[in-house]
Parts: C-alpha cells; sequence; structure tokens
C-alpha cells in the first residue's frame, strides 16, 4: 500500500528545457537515484525559464526526494517553504498540495497525530479550491493512516471517500488503486467476500487501463486473500501464474509468492515442500533487504515448527520474527505492524505455555504449574517494578522455567516416595538442560537466568552454580518464591497442597532459601490475594475425605 501521491500534469506549459529537466528527475526517482532528483528538482526550482507552478511543484517533490533519501530535515525545510510559497501565490490548491506532501512525511516518520492533522487541514483548503482529485487523494492517505493505526473501519471508510471521488472524475487507474487499499482493509477483517468484490472490481479497471504491473499487484494481493480464505487450490494456481510472469525488474511481491508456497505446502501437511519455499523466500528477503518478509516468513517458519512439535526451532524462529517486528514498528512505515506484533506476542505466550505444559504432562501432579508459577512470579515483578516490557519477556522464561525436565523419566517425575540419590542427582540436572535447550535463542531480558538458576538458593547452597544473595539473577530470586509457593500450596504426589498460611510458616522458618525482601513482599500479597484453586481449610476437609482438591 503506498501514498496516493500528485500527478498534476503540468508539463505542456512549459519550454523543452524544462520539460526534460523534469522528465531526467522523474526517471531518477523511478531508478531510486535519489541525489540525482533532488539536484534536477534544486535546478527547476531555481530556473527562472521555469512557470511558477512547476517551480512551486518542484520544491514539494525535491522534498519528497529528500525524504526518499532519508533525510526528513531537509524535507520539512523545503516543504515548509513550499506552503509558504503556495500561500504566497493565494492559491489554496497550491497550499494543499504542499500540506498533503507534508503530512506523508510526518506520516512515514510514525507521527500519525500529526500526520492527520495536516491531512485535515490540506483537506480544508483542497474543499475551499473545490479540487476534486486532490480531495480524493488526501482522502486516500487519510485511509492509509487508519491503516497504520490498524483502524480498519475509519480505514475503509476514508477509503471509499476517496472511491468515490475517482470514480466521480473517470479516474479509472486511481479508482482501482483505491478498491485494492479496501480489499486488503477487508481481508485484515476477514471480509473475504467484501474483499474479493473489491480486488475484482479493481482488476477490471486495471485490465481496462492495461496497466500491467498493477494487475500483477493486484494479483498478489488476491493470493493472500485466498489463503487468508483456506481456498488452497486457488492460492496456489495464484501462484503459480504470478511466478510464470516475466518482468525486467523484481516486483516487490515476488518473495511474498515463495513464502505463500510455503504456507500452503505447510497447511496440506507437505512439510518438505513448506520448508523449501520458506528457505526460497528468506534468501529472497536478505537478498532485498526486506525486513518484513523476514520477520513474515519468520512467523510462518515458526509455525511449520510447531506444526512438527519442534519447539526449540519454533521458539528461535518466533523470537527471530518478534525482534524484526520490534525494528518495523520502530519505523512505522508499514502497516498495522503494531498490531501483528501484539498477535505475535500473544501467539509467543501460547506457544512458550504449551511447551511448558507439554513437560507438565509428564507430571500429572504439577499440571497448571507453569502458568501458576508466572502467575505469581509476575505478581511478584510487577510490585518490583518490572515494566510492562520486561513483564513480557519474564512472563515467557516463567513458562518456559522448568523445561529442561523432559530429560527426567516420567517414572522419577511422578514418584510418590524419597528420590534414591541417583534419581536426584537426574532431577537436579533440570536446569542445566533447560538452558541447552535454549541456549541459542538470543532472548531479551533474563530468560537465560530464570532457567538456569531457579534452584540457586540466598545462602549459596542451591544448584547448579551454589550462587549467594545478589549473585543469583534477580529474576531467578523472584521465580524461585513463585516456583516453590505453587509448589507448596498444590497437591504432589506424596502430600496434599497446604494452605497459604502453612506454606508460608514453611517458606519463612527456611530463612536460607530465598530473598528475605522478596519473600516478604510476595507473602504479603498472597495472604489477601484471592488465588482461584488455593487450597483453604473447607477444602483441604474435602480431601481428608478423598475428594478432589
Ligand atoms: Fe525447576
Amino acid at each position: 500500500m503506498t501514498n496516493a501521491r500528485p500527478t498534476v500534469e503540468i508539463r505542456a506549459v512549459e519550454s523543452p528545457a524544462v520539460k526534460e529537466c523534469m522528465d531526467r528527475a522523474k526517471q531518477a526517482e523511478r531508478e531510486g537515484r535519489w541525489a540525482d532528483a533532488c539536484a534536477l528538482y534544486e535546478q527547476l526550482v531555481r530556473d527562472p525559464d521555469a512557470h511558477a507552478h512547476t517551480r512551486l511543484a518542484a520544491l514539494r517533490w525535491l522534498g519528497r526526494a529528500y525524504l526518499e533519501q532519508g533525510n526528513r530535515a531537509a524535507a520539512f525545510d523545503v516543504l515548509e517553504a513550499a506552503v509558504a510559497a503556495a500561500d504566497v501565490t493565494g492559491s489554496p490548491a497550491a497550499v494543499a498540495q504542499a500540506l498533503n506532501v507534508v503530512g506523508i512525511v510526518y506520516q512515514m516518520g510514525g507521527d500519525l497525530d500529526q500526520a492527520a492533522a495536516i491531512y485535515s487541514a490540506a483537506r480544508s483548503k483542497a474543499e475551499l479550491a473545490a479540487d476534486a482529485a486532490l480531495i480524493a487523494m488526501i482522502d486516500s492517505n487519510v485511509g492509509t493512516v487508519a491503516m497504520i493505526r490498524g483502524d480498519l473501519r475509519a480505514a475503509l471508510e476514508a477509503f471509499r471517500l476517496s472511491h468515490l471521488g475517482y470514480q466521480a472524475l473517470g479516474l479509472r487507474n486511481h479508482e482501482a488503486q483505491v478498491l485494492n487499499n479496501i480489499g486488503l482493509a477487508y481481508v485484515e477483517l476477514g471480509e473475504f467476500a467484501d474483499a474479493e468484490g473489491a480486488y475484482t472490481e479493481a482488476a477490471r479497471l486495471f485490465s481496462e487501463d492495461g496497466d500491467i504491473a498493477r494487475q500483477s499487484d493486484l494479483a498478489a494481493n488476491q493470493v493472500q486473500l485466498y489463503i487468508a480464505a483456506k481456498r488452497y487450490d486457488e492460492a496456489q494456481a495464484g501462484c503459480e501464474k504470478l511466478l510464470n510472469v516475466s518482468t525486467d525488474d523484481a516486483p516487490p511481491w515476488r518473495g511474498d509468492l515463495f513464502r505463500h508456497l510455503g504456507v500452503i505446502a505447510r497447511e496440506r501437511l507437505d512439510f518438505a515442500g513448506a520448508s523449501e519455499n520458506l528457505q526460497k523466500a528468506e534468501r529472497h528477503a536478505v537478498e532485498t533487504g526486506d525486513l518484513l518478509l523476514r520477520a513474515d516468513v519468520a512467523e510462518q517458519q515458526a509455525e511449520l515448527y510447531w506444526t512438527q512439535k519442534r519447539h526449540r526451532e519454533m521458539l528461535l524462529s518466533l523470537n527471530e520474527a518478534h525482534a524484526l517486528y520490534a525494528q518495523l514498528k520502530a519505523s512505522h512505515r508499514i502497516a498495522h505492524v503494531e498490531k501483528r506484533h501484539g498477535a505475535l506476542e500473544s501467539r509467543f505466550l501460547e506457544i512458550a505455555g504449551q511447551w511448558g505444559n507439554s513437560i507438565e504432562s509428564k507430571d500429572r501432579y504439577t499440571r497448571g504449574h507453569c502458568d501458576r508459577v508466572a502467575f505469581f512470579a509476575c505478581v511478584l515483578a510487577d510490585s518490583m517494578g518490572f515494566n510492562a516490557r520486561s513483564l513480557f519477556w519474564f512472563r515467557i522464561g516463567a513458562l518456559l522455567h522448568d523445561i529442561g525436565k523432559i530429560i527426567v523419566p516420567t517414572e522419577v517425575l511422578n514418584k510418590p516416595g524419597k528420590l534414591t540419590p541417583e534419581e536426584w542427582e537426574i532431577m537436579k540436572r533440570h536446569p542445566e538442560a533447560g538452558l541447552e535447550l535454549v541456549a541459542d535463542i538470543d532472548f531479551p531480558g533474563d530468560i537465560h537466568a530464570i532457567i538456569r538458576n531457579h534452584h540457586e538458593r540466598w545462602d549459596g547452597t542451591g544448584y547448579p552454580d551454589g550462587l549467594a544473595g545478589e549473585q543469583i539473577p534477580f529474576a531467578a530470586r523472584i521465580l524461585c518464591v513463585a516456583d516453590v509457593y505453587d509448589a507448596l500450596t498444590t497437591t504432589r504426589s506424596y502430600r496434599p497442597g497446604l494452605t497459604h498460611a502453612r506454606a508460608a510458616e514453611i517458606m519463612r522458618s527456611s530463612p536460607g532459601q530465598f530473598d528475605p525482601q522478596l519473600l516478604d513482599v510476595f507473602l504479603a500479597w498472597a495472604e489477601t490475594a484471592d488465588i482461584p484453586g488455593r487450597p483453604t481449610p473447607q477444602r483441604m476437609a474435602i480431601f481428608a475425605g478423598g475428594g478432589a482438591v
């Protein structure tokens, strides 16, 4: 999705020399030679033979070229001059055009509130000038801002206005481009019939216009619609057709096609085919420096590993996708990255929880332990001032803290009596075994420390490293309090769950085990908190009578 940009035809009134300069500048833009484009636009701005309108337009184009070069400060300077110069001419249309480009600069810099405000001012001026084409263009840009914010209904409303405007003017190609954006918004909303309607109409208009490049862009978007609607045969056919389209320059969606083919293969349980295509897409993304495609591929790769129950590789891919989305979010140039990042984080939590639970399923007495420990640990971490970002990674670590138990035989985990020294040795290896599983995943935060050091003791007699006091990573000390509290208050193979009062008494009488400050804060909270399922004297009585707690 791109912003609608001025396409006003002003060449007709110019001398051949000025026309040639404009053509060379546009050619430089098309070829991505932004420095050359800037130099040519500067020449046009200063050219006394050029018409005033052309010089003003060149000032706007210069601002846009600076922006493409990544020089926002220069872009703002030039555009400010463009707005002032337009104001002097007394032409509301010229002011509106200049403001529209200023809006684009704010939008691309991630300042969406400011962009929306500037578009609104631009629209008022365009209305004053009764410039219907400009109004339609600004409406389309307003829709783009709403898409980036993830406000799809507002985006649709703005795109519809823009569509009506272009339709009334008979600007078929512009109409089709807006219909394409409408289709994208409907796909995001899961309203596939409406999306298909918009794409079909856009395809008809592009075909009437003979715009082959945009027809292909549209077909690539349609493939995404088919995948979202689980119409895999049509999606596959669409990909194959597009791969056979020969183009001189590589279209931006080419790498996406391999990703789509990977997803289609995965949904059809053809894991080898899925892996092969996702690797092709990744290579394409790395070669072209396409961060969004890399993030999307990593996310799909994670889903492929999940389907195959390859948890470690799955978390590795998910972590990669997460880091890439975080980078993209900072750029604000891609529609609804914020929303996708949020959705990915939910998936991350879900998968970490499921992996943790898959270990618990070996141990019938600790079912739900990971979720409860993560909850208790997050309450304590929150009280100790962790921010939301740190809490997210802390929760992932808490969910995964016992994954090393995969090496402990089920009969040892479920043994009702005391463990033999040999069995205890195996059990004590689980923190290191857990760390080995995730060692090559470059998690942010203290996840590695939580997994390795959650059985250290404040007095230095814990395992595996025998760390003492503040040598023990803070996150691991928090986890230790939460872990033991849950172990005591839930039923185990060798005893029923204890009440809060009894658990608190035991933990307080074990002064060498916990960070005393953390223990105080946690027990003060747990004493009054309403914790679902926690043993109470009434529940204990039921247990004593043979009922389940
Ligand atoms: Fe543990």
